[in-house]
């Protein structure tokens, strides 16, 4: 998350922490490091940063681009885009954020040189591969695309207790859902071949793993990473929520049987074919 802004007697010119990553944010900011890694930018590009909540990676990426370029920065939270606009400020008049659906973006976007979104590909549902083709027409001939998610086999070690707990307590309605909630998340297989359908060339699919630390019992129930998310969504499997609660709660107590708790961070980055003339941008050689 962003730091909250100070008022600045020079308000048009970004304070340097604005300028990169949060170095306090143990999620987002892990993610778009791995994201950076992959993504050729240069100044004076235009780039369109997808569910870009508040500003992670578009103000480091606007200060990259500079004054000759642009950022787009889209999302669907207004809450979000009023705390990133809040952020900004005056600084970097060339960023601006957007309201919008990654998944029926408005055509007067216009076309970009890249297209980035951290901890995006997870929200192109129901149907991913369409929400993919959606975006990558808002990308120039030779173009590149990258985009961020936790894949499959984040946090399995907690998924495998919380199946072992309902199956033993017989909770059959609430493991369907688990199972169906389990077997709709993409893996990194999916984002390839995903991206290959899509037509986009030199498609790099990584995933590098992140442990997440917590100890038990409350810290891990509302451990600021997993709640609000990914346990939100076994709490939903729950018609009951007092039951869901006294099952987390459980759960929260064996958190030492099921540590590390290891996310993986994917990331899928592929380019669209150059136009005829054979303008093919160049991807930056890896780290
Ligand atoms: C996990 S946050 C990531 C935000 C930021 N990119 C970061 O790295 O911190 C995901 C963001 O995607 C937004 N979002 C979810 N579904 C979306 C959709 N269909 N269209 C646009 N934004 C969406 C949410 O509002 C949220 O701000």
């Amino acid at each position: 998350m962003m730091p909250t802004p100070s008022p600045s007697p020079s308000a048009h010119v970004p304070p340097p922490w604005l300028c990169e990553l949060p170095k306090k944010d143990p999620w987002s900011t892990p993610f778009a490091e791995c994201l950076l890694k992959h993504l050729d930018v240069q100044p004076g590009h235009a780039i369109l940063d997808v569910c870009c909540g508040d500003g992670i990676p578009a103000f480091y990426l606007a200060h990259q681009v500079g004054s000759a370029g642009r950022v787009v920065g889209v999302d669907m939270n207004h809450a979000q885009l009023i705390r990133s606009r809040a952020v900004q400020g005056l600084a970097f008049p060339w960023l601006a954020f957007h309201h919008g659906d990654v998944r029926e973006l408005p055509r007067h976007l216009g076309q970009f040189d890249r297209i980035t979104g951290n901890l995006s590909f997870m929200f192109f549902r129901p149907n991913r591969q369409d929400a993919l083709r959606q975006i990558i027409q808002f990308l120039k001939p030779g173009g590149q695309l990258v985009l961020t998610f936790p894949s499959q086999g984040t946090f399995d070690s907690l998924w495998q207790c919380v199946d072992r707990e309902m199956l033993t307590r017989g909770f059959t309605r609430e493991r369907e859902r688990f199972m169906a909630y389990l077997a709709e998340r993409p893996s990194a297989q999916d984002a390839h071949r995903w991206l290959e359908a899509c037509g986009m060339v030199r498609v790099e699919v990584a995933e590098y793993p992140l442990e997440v630390q917590t100890n038990p019992g409350h810290e891990f129930l509302y451990h600021p990473l997993l709640r609000g998310g990914f346990l939100d969504d076994v709490y939903e499997c729950f018609a009951d929520q007092e039951v869901a609660e006294r099952f987390m709660e459980d759960i929260a107590d064996a958190v030492p049987g099921f540590l590390p708790l290891l996310a993986n961070r994917c990331v899928m980055a592929a380019w669209l074919p150059g136009n005829e003339s054979g303008e093919i941008a160049r991807p930056r050689e890896s780290p």
